[in-house]
């Protein structure tokens, strides 16, 4: 997720434009650049790190009297994030820049292509073949609309790309498909942007662009085609949010921000890892299939939220890979004296990529020759550095402490592992990888629908707000959701919340029920009958004790209604992958409690989003 912003206008368009990416940094901070049309070139400067070394380099030049120009400010996906890979990307002839929000899926195809045509690629990024593909379609014609027009029909993925040309001085041109990208109509002046934030100071009148669209900025007009070049309808709209509200996209917090976009942060981190053949395609992680095919034990290291996607993880990888797969907290993982080997495969799941615990554990487990893939949310961050390999989720920036979409995507990314380490050893056949991979595809939608039914959720934590304790309770992977779900409540509402593995209740915690306690239960789908049995007997156990059961189940599951004090439904999907809908509403739950309780939900007391100290 990155910030981009485009202007064409009568002002200087460098101050505009710098600006506007200060009010975009919170969608990416690994680098930034601008660039500006003026006097028959286009001059672009680019940094990595935060927009602050960019103005930097700036106050140290000429500031170009450009009434148009375009910025970025970078959250790496592909290369990691230095001045080399900072937006903007440019042509062969240095006349266009272009800078591009998104993953372009068939990029490797794209800029092989152009290489064996002779164009020179500087960078690792999949935007720059934009730039060159942009380059050769004006060669038969100067209209960057246009060339932009025919670029876009030759691109898979989601992507948003504004570009300038030396030219024609008097125009950006933009284009989305999946990937957000409004314009800011203003008197004389006209605005582009990732979002509203970026131009609302100038002006609150707006257009939504639509999928597929191609639109054409000038300082006295727009114009949008689509990629058939036909006009295209659009929606205007006025913009009636403050600035600060505009950063959190109209959300009041981060946290809900981010909650809400996890049908897309899961999508995006499917994106480009199926190909054609619907085979799994996870060169990125660097291990070979050698070195997979070596593999006699897993071990996941990780913190917090990130290990309770291990434990999801250890089901997936022991049920598809049928490998041995180990669990630990990184505090506690080399203080134990593992036993690791050439063939132990160390998972090491960080959100931050920095967290020094498991930082740490990965130092331990190199030391001791075991290979390491890393899945972060953060490109280049210090522990994918230190890894063999690494699987990037597309989160996109997770500024609310308390991890939400992160953890969707470590969940999606430890499934395509333990599918890919399937295929590769055989033990799962390349279509029985592809189904489960097709289910992962629809689960964005499943996602959204769960969204879509949140309102009894926050009822149910308003009703609740005065409570000391509330227990989770769950089996298989319902048992990390479960974790998940009390460690959520935590670290926000400051509540005491417990986690426990269902059948564990009889063995000493159903001590703790009495009359009225909130007891949250995660319910498998029925299609896990044995499991699902145990765990309805377990409600029925603790609400003859007095407990107030809130049940998460199914849509359909019938069994479970006349034990519910709340009944809770989410889409039925199969067992592994339901902690991708059964989490949402503890999010949700936990976010509204503490909302209620008047906390700062997206920076709670006593933390810190990167727990950078041992
Ligand atoms: C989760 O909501 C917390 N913010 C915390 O437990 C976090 O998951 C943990 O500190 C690990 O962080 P990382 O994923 O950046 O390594």
């Amino acid at each position: 997720m990155c910030g981009i912003v485009g202007y064409a206008g009568s002002r200087p368009a460098l101050q505009i434009v710098i600006d506007g990416l200060a009010r975009l940094e919170y969608r990416g901070y690994d680098s930034a650049g601008v660039a500006i049309v003026a006097d028959g070139e286009v001059r672009a400067t680019r940094r990595a790190g935060k927009l602050a070394r960019l103005r930097e380099s700036l106050a140290a030049g000429t500031p170009s009297p450009g009434e148009v120009g375009i910025g970025h400010t970078r959250w790496a996906t592909h290369g990691p994030p230095t001045d080399r890979n900072a937006h903007p990307h440019r042509d062969c002839t240095g006349a266009i820049a272009v800078v591009h929000n998104g993953i372009i899926e068939n990029f490797a195809t794209l800029r092989e292509r152009l290489e064996k045509d002779g164009h020179i690629l500087a960078s690792d990024t999949d935007t720059e073949a934009v730039a060159h593909l942009l380059e050769d379609a004006m060669a038969g014609q100067q209209d960057l609309t246009e060339a932009m027009r025919t670029v876009c029909r030759r691109l898979d993925g989601a992507f948003t790309l504004v570009a300038v040309h030396a030219g024609q001085p008097d125009v950006v041109v933009g284009a989305r498909r999946n990937s957000p990208l409004v314009v800011g109509r203003g008197t004389g002046e006209n605005f582009l942007a990732s979002d509203v934030a970026a131009f609302i100071e100038h002006t609150r009148d707006a257009i939504e662009l639509g999928q597929d669209q191609v639109v054409e900025l000038r300082r006295d007009g727009v114009r949008v085609i689509d990629f058939d070049g036909r006009p295209a309808d659009v929606k205007e709209y006025h913009v009636d949010w403050d600035v600060s509200a505009a950063e959190k996209g109209g959300y009041d917090y981060f946290m809900l921000k981010e909650i809400a976009e996890q049908p897309q942060a899961v999508a995006d981190t499917l994106l480009g890892r199926v190909g054609m053949d619907g085979r799994l395609t996870l060169d990125e992680m660097r291990l070979s299939d050698e070195e997979l095919r070596e593999v006699d034990k897993i071990i996941i290291v990780a913190c917090g939220t990130a290990y309770h996607a291990g434990l999801i993880a250890k089901y997936a990888i022991e049920h598809w890979a049928q490998l041995p797969c180990e669990v630990e907290l990184a505090s506690e993982f080399r203080y134990r004296d593992p036993i690791l080997t050439r063939t132990t495969l160390v998972i090491a799941i960080s959100q931050s990529g920095e967290t020094m615990d498991t930082l740490m554990a990965v130092r331990h487990a190199r030391e001791q020759r075991a290979r390491v893939l890393g899945i972060c949310n953060v490109n280049g961050s210090s522990i994918p550095r230190e890894c063999d390999g690494v699987l990037y989720t597309h989160a996109g920036p997770e500024i609310a402490v308390a991890s939400t979409k992160a953890f969707l995507t470590q969940l999606v990314a430890v499934y395509l592992v333990a599918l890919y380490i399937a295929q590769t050893r055989g033990t799962k056949w390349a279509d029985e990888v592809f189904a489960v991979v097709q289910l992962l595809a629809g689960m964005p939608e499943k996602v959204e629908k769960v969204l879509e039914t949140m309102e009894p959720v926050r009822a149910l934590a308003r009703s609740l707000a005065s409570e000391k304790c509330v227990l989770f309770l769950g089996r298989h992977v319902g048992y990390p959701v479960a974790l998940e779900g009390a460690l959520k409540l935590k670290e926000l509402a400051y509540m005491h919340a417990e986690g426990f593995a269902a059948g564990e209740l009889k063995h000493g915690p159903i001590a703790l029920i009495e009359e009225n306690l909130p007891v949250v239960v995660v319910v498998p789908p029925r299609a896990r009958d044995v499991l699902h049995d145990k765990i309805v007997s377990n409600i029925q156990e603790i609400r003859a004790r007095g407990a107030r059961t809130i049940v998460i189940a199914e849509a359909g599951d019938e069994s479970v209604v006349a034990y519910a004090d709340t009944l809770l439904r989410v889409p039925a999907v199969p067992t592994l992958l339901q902690p991708l809908v059964t989490t949402v509403p503890l999010q949700v739950f936990a976010c509204e409690l503490a909302t209620a309780k008047g906390h700062d939900v997206d920076q709670p007391r006593n933390l810190a989003k990167s727990v950078t100290v041992e």
